[in-house]
């Protein structure tokens, strides 16, 4: 996957596509502080590969800031319930500004008590999940990472969108290699076919059905279907858990009531949850490490199947990925440039630069 898709795209530098969301979120009416959050976290995820949930996601959002659903400048606020248990109401704030301030809190119990655990209410679509595990491993944290998302996956024997394609995540820190486990539950994002719509291209047969239930490769028509979970039940499983421990526990939207990020009648109201936990509990934390490079070790040195050149560990193919893309640049699609660009146009900040 590392460097795939550069050639015939236009390439943006990392810090050309932050100044750029920075700008035109200020001129949106979001704090520098709160624009610089989220500009940080879609970046991170163009950075990563996972094109379909980085900046081309600013016109949607700001969609529904003009929409008035979601709330550019609401602050989020802490309560405590224990000493390692805060709910954060998000105020329908940007997802990325309540779930990091959520992050934060579980961090600074972790750090004391040992271990911190946010429930978020009222949030929103807080992108790739990774950045959240990512700013725990920032810490030295292992964590979990949960959201619930709109209603876009059947129940296993349903036919009706009613799950979202909600992601599980979680990391652990390695002495060289860190753990980064960010999934959704369906065989592939629906941010994948969105990004097939926009880039004009079909998608693999095995992804959704249409809206009368047959396999489709036409994103369109995926999108008024549904997604397919991965692996039957157990995907569907999945996503219900991410209701139970993001919707259900929270008091946000659950049982497929969370609003889809395109429909601009009502607030999303998503629900997070989220665990940190200090990796040196039971060892030291040398120990701790020494053990997760073992296991590295162990598994990308494991005999191979057939036509296998190389086994990754989770999250490792988005780290080269990263690296690769810190040096050459981020590859966008012109229409997707073009889309950012009349973004930046509507309230008169400069286009993005393309190198
Ligand atoms: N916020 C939301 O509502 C929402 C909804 C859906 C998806 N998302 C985001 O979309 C992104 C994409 O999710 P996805 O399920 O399509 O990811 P994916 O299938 O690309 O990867 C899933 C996991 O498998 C690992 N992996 C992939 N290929 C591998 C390989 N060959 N060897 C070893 N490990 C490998 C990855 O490192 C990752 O941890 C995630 O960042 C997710 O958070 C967000």
């Amino acid at each position: 996957m590392a460097g795939s898709e550069t050639t015939s795209k236009l390439l943006v530098s990392a810090q050309d596509a932050n100044d750029y969301v920075k700008a035109v979120l200020q001129a949106n009416g979001v704090s520098e502080q709160d624009a610089t959050t989220v500009a940080h976290c879609l970046v991170a995820a163009d950075l990563r590969g996972i094109d379909t949930h980085g900046v081309n996601r600013i016109p949607s959002y700001l969609a529904r800031v003009r929409q008035g659903v979601l709330d550019p400048t609401a602050q989020p606020t802490i309560t405590e319930k224990t000493p390692v248990v805060a709910q954060v109401d998000g105020k329908n704030a940007f997802g990325f500004v309540a779930a990091r301030l959520g992050m934060e809190k579980a961090i600074d119990m972790a750090q004391i008590y040992g271990i911190g655990m946010v429930s978020v209410k009222h949030s929103n679509h807080f992108g790739m999940s990774a950045w959240l595990v990512q700013q725990a491993l920032d810490a030295g944290m292992m964590s979990l990472v949960f959201t619930n998302s709109s209603p876009a996956l059947p129940v296993w024997g349903g036919k009706e969108k009613l799950m979202g394609v909600s992601p599980i995540a979680c990391g652990a820190p390695g002495s060289e290699h860190d753990f980064i486990l960010d999934m959704a539950p369906s065989v592939a994002a629906r941010g994948k076919i969105y990004k097939a719509k926009r880039r004009g291209e079909k998608i693999p047969v095995d992804w959704a059905l249409d809206k009368d239930g047959n396999r489709t490769d036409d994103p369109s028509a995926a999108l008024e279907g549904v997604m397919l979970p991965m692996g039957g039940p157990k995907g569907s499983a999945l996503s219900i858990m991410m209701d139970v421990f993001s919707g259900v526990l929270s008091g946000s939207a659950f049982a497929g009531h969370v609003t889809n990020p395109y429909d601009p009648s009502k607030p999303a109201d998503v629900g997070h949850f989220l665990i940190a936990l200090k990796p040196d509990l039971f060892l030291s934390s040398d120990e701790f490490k020494q053990r997760m490079e073992y296991l590295y070790n162990r598994v990308v040195n494991c005999e191979k199947m057939a036509g296998v050149d190389k086994i990754y560990f989770p999250g490792e193919i988005e780290q080269l990925t990263e690296a690769e893309r810190r040096e050459s640049g981020i590859p966008y699609v012109a229409a997707e440039i073009e889309a950012l660009n009349a973004e930046a146009r509507r309230v008169g900040v400069s286009e993005i630069v393309v190198s």
